[in-house]
């Protein structure tokens, strides 16, 4: 019925039910309640203060809300999706438990800046919980990373074997991704730190409010300027979004790497049972689906992030109905994202490393053929010669079904006269290793480094 809306006055007729279903937001903006809660009574403690409203009528408000807190997380509360969406769901039933008193409490507020408010103190929360998750993700690489410093496999490029690497610095490349990710979601909490409450519906308010003190309550760091932008501006979400995006990005390249790692034609890896699945028809079956699902819910990442943007890009100053479609696709963000990272953080260290494997892997596929270049050009050699020397000898061992590791002295001098038995230790996966001693390379020395620098300034 249209008397019982809180907006109802101007209008005859009841809502079409159709369009009660189409416009709701209660059904997902209700986890918002605490936020929503914790915003009106730092605004009822305002009014009461500037003496906008009587102090007995907020003790009244702050009591009747604070009731409600306890309905809501008691599961009692009476949810009714024809007051719309949270905001005024609380507000109506503030006024059913304390009368028309209850009504003082929008004054110089809209759900415009209400609802900015409380994505704003809700994303701030969880922002600085995926914090905690990343860098608890950074600690479980780094463990592991130190389990696995004298591990060698062969690095990739084209998914091709390249050159021997350590896994200890293969895992902290990730390192170095999520290090950035960090810093991004660090760098962007002070834009959602802003308070919003006060623009009201979009010009600002009549009455003598003081946002600078409804700041101080929740904690907000700035207050907005301008009261058009505040209520219609959502870049603070699409920031997060941006950066969740290319979190999971990397997450996903992670997840990839156990796939192919897990699989039997890498068999570097074993996953531990607990995050692996078994297969309906296949009894042999361990699957990396914990791996797989991160690699896919990665679109759902993105796909929120298009949709803010999307839904954000052809509006008018200031609110409009469409940016009550930001939530869903945030809130899933926000799910998904932190779910992968706990994830994955608790299972890369339970990994079962494969070191044989791995070393194996690097032994073959020619991959210290940069190596006897290399070689060559400390005795003096120019480089594309050296690479047209050594590329002859892969070639030779190639068709002779040989390693490079497996040719004698004598067999090499036949290519460059000038190489020595010191050759040997050049053309050994671990040799080749522990030469790239270059400020970010692989040398074990180098990792172990980083490893140092790591532990004693940046996983606090
Ligand atoms: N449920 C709405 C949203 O999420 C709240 C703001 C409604 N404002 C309005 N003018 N209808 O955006």
């Amino acid at each position: 019925m249209s008397s019982k809306k809180l907006w109802g006055g101007r209008f005859d007729k009841a809502t079409d039910d159709a369009v009660e279903r189409f416009t709701e937001s209660l059904s997902f903006d209700q986890r918002l309640w605490p936020y929503d809660i914790q915003g009106s009574m730092a605004h009822v403690r305002m009014l009461a203060r500037q003496r906008v409203i009587p102090k007995g009528d907020a003790a009244l408000i702050l009591k009747g809300l604070r009731d409600i807190a306890a309905e809501l997380k008691g599961g009692t509360f009476p949810f009714r999706s024809e007051y719309e969406d949270i905001h005024m769901n609380i507000e109506a039933r503030l006024m059913e438990k304390i009368g028309p008193v209850g009504g003082r409490l929008h004054t110089a507020r809209s759900r415009n800046d209400q609802v900015a408010l409380d994505i704003r103190l809700f994303l701030r929360e969880e922002t600085r919980t995926l914090l905690k998750l990343l860098t608890k993700l950074r600690k479980s690489v780094v463990l592991t990373a130190e389990r696995n410093t004298e591990v060698l496999l062969p690095g990739y490029t084209h998914l091709q074997r390249a050159q021997p690497v350590l896994l200890a610095h293969h895992l902290l490349a990730y390192y170095e991704m999520f290090r950035r990710d960090e810093a991004r979601f660090n760098d962007l909490l002070p834009r959602i730190n802003v308070l919003p409450l006060g623009s009201a519906a979009l010009a600002g308010t009549t009455f003598p409010i003081d946002r600078h003190y409804v700041a101080r309550q929740l904690g907000f760091e700035a207050v907005s300027e301008n009261s058009l932008d505040a209520v219609s501006d959502r870049d603070f979400v699409i920031d997060f979004l941006s950066a969740a995006s290319v979190l999971m990005m990397h997450l996903s390249r992670l997840s990839e790497e156990i796939v192919l790692w897990s699989s039997g034609e890498f068999g570097f890896i074993e996953l531990p049972d607990a995050f692996a699945t078994g297969s309906s028809i296949m009894p042999q079956k361990k699957n990396p689906d914990v791996a797989e699902l991160t690699r896919g819910k990665t679109g759902r990442v993105y796909g929120s992030l298009v949709t803010l943007l999307t839904v954000m890009k052809g509006l008018p100053l200031a609110y409009n109905r469409d940016m009550q479609e930001d939530k869903e696709p945030l809130f899933d963000a926000v799910d998904t994202a932190k779910a992968c990272v706990d994830l994955m953080s608790r299972m890369l260290p339970r990994l079962k490393v494969r070191a044989d494997r791995m070393r194996d892997a690097a032994e073959e596929g020619f991959t210290t053929a940069t190596d006897l270049a290399d070689y060559l050009v400390a005795r003096g050699m120019p480089f594309r010669e050296a690479h047209a020397v050594a590329g002859k000898a892969v070639a030779h061992c190639l068709a002779g079904h040989k390693k490079l590791q497996d040719l004698s002295t004598d067999e090499l001098k036949a290519y460059a006269p000038g190489i020595r038995e010191d050759v040997r230790e050049w053309l050994s996966v671990e040799g080749s290793a522990s030469r790239r001693k270059s400020h970010g390379g692989t040398a074990k020395e180098r990792v172990l480094k980083r490893l140092k620098q790591i532990r004693t300034g940046e996983l606090d």
